[in-house]
């Protein structure tokens, strides 16, 4: 499929050919990950942040966002009810927080991998080379970076670079990720305002171009307290809408692009649809689930949009709807450490 083909079906309209694309993706999917759902236990370990990226809550200029880190112990405990949960991966998410140093998170990283057989995902921003190394060498196997959008313009108007510095370029970065080793995964939001349909069609070539091991999608949601939350400009006609539909097409398509990825059917997701979005992104391209074990006191903290779905839930109780939800759609919870197939082709390749 090149961008053009790409770009006709994320404008289709037309329920018939709609569903061939859902029921392609979804035997894509079986055929290439299988049946099992794979759970990650998300932990949201620090609500600062330095950067003033334009659409997200947590950023440095919200005087309104309350911000906590939670102390080492408390990440530990929370581990520990992931592991009696049966997963197989903690994903650690924060802010940019310079708190949160180098030898800090290598530290907490060795500790995690001493006391259990979970794999690591870190989710923490843009770092420099010399810190995804240490983290790489401290046991951590998988990075998250979103690069959000491939529009270079549109990418520049959203995201200030740190002070001083010039533009980042997260694309450099999951490269970099990419050649230390990590399973490495991106994303990026859907209907971002000024999002073309043309750039969105890039976005999911680019995944496969990246040859990326996990891809995660979700819509934009409107923060009130952000610039693009307030005054956003449109593409006009061209504009992508933040729907649900919108992002069921992104995960079909990335699952035909890239066969072998992991891709879970995102909170943002099961937040513009509460009722179904879950259900409907993992029957149209998705294999993975990401129930949130952050300590709910912290939970309303971690408001990088609005009214995020299952936000007053603790870890175990979603992790009981999830499993209830999988059990529903004939799938299978899967065990272990669900690395992506494209990851698992990726090493041995290498060796
Ligand atoms: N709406 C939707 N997704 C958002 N993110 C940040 N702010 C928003 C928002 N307002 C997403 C970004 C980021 C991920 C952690 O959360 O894609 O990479």
């Amino acid at each position: 499929m090149n961008d053009n083909e790409i770009c006709a079906f994320l404008k289709e309209e037309e329920t018939a050919r709609l569903d061939v694309l859902w029921s392609h993706a979804d035997a894509v999917r079986k055929k290439e990950v299988g049946n099992d759902v794979h759970l990650r236990g998300l932990l949201e370990i620090s609500s600062y942040c330095v950067r003033q990226c334009k659409y997200c809550g947590l950023r440095a200029p919200n005087r309104e966002a309350v911000r906590y880190r939670m102390t080492q112990d408390e990440i530990l405990q929370a581990v520990g009810e992931i592991v009696d949960a049966g997963y197989g991966t903690v994903v650690l998410q924060a802010g940019e927080d310079p708190a949160l140093t180098k030898e800090w998170v290598a530290g907490l990283v060795k500790r995690i991998k001493a006391d259990t057989g979970l794999a690591v995902t870190l989710s923490l921003g843009e770092m420099e080379d010399d810190k995804l190394k240490l983290w790489r060498d401290a046991g951590a196997d998988r990075y998250l970076l979103r690069f959000e959008t491939s529009d270079t313009d549109l990418y520049r108007r959203i995201h200030p670079p740190k002070q001083g510095k010039t533009l980042s370029e997260r694309v450099a970065i999951l490269k970099k990720l990419y050649e230390l080793g990590y399973e490495t995964g991106s994303g990026v939001m859907v209907g971002i305002p000024g999002q073309t349909y043309a750039s969105l069609a890039r976005d999911i070539a680019l995944f496969r171009e990246l040859g990326l091991h996990m891809i995660g999608v979700g819509p934009f949601l409107p923060h009130p307290a952000t610039p693009l939350g307030k005054d956003a400009v449109s593409a006009g006609k061209e504009q992508v809408p933040a729907t649900d539909v919108m992002v069921y097409k992104v995960l079909a398509l990335t699952r035909l692009l890239c066969p072998r990825t992991n891709i879970p059917a995102t909170t943002a997701l099961s937040t513009v649809n509460r009722t179904d979005g879950r259900k409907l992104g993992l029957l149209r391209g998705a294999n993975v689930i990401m129930p949130n074990f952050t300590p709910l006191k912290y939970r309303k903290a971690y408001d990088i949009y609005p009214d995020k779905a299952c936000s007053s839930e603790t870890g175990i109780q979603s992790d009981r709807n999830v499993r209830e939800l999988i059990v529903t759609l004939g799938r299978t919870v899967g065990r272990g450490r669900g690395d992506s197939p494209a990851f698992m082709q990726t090493s041995d390749e290498r060796s």
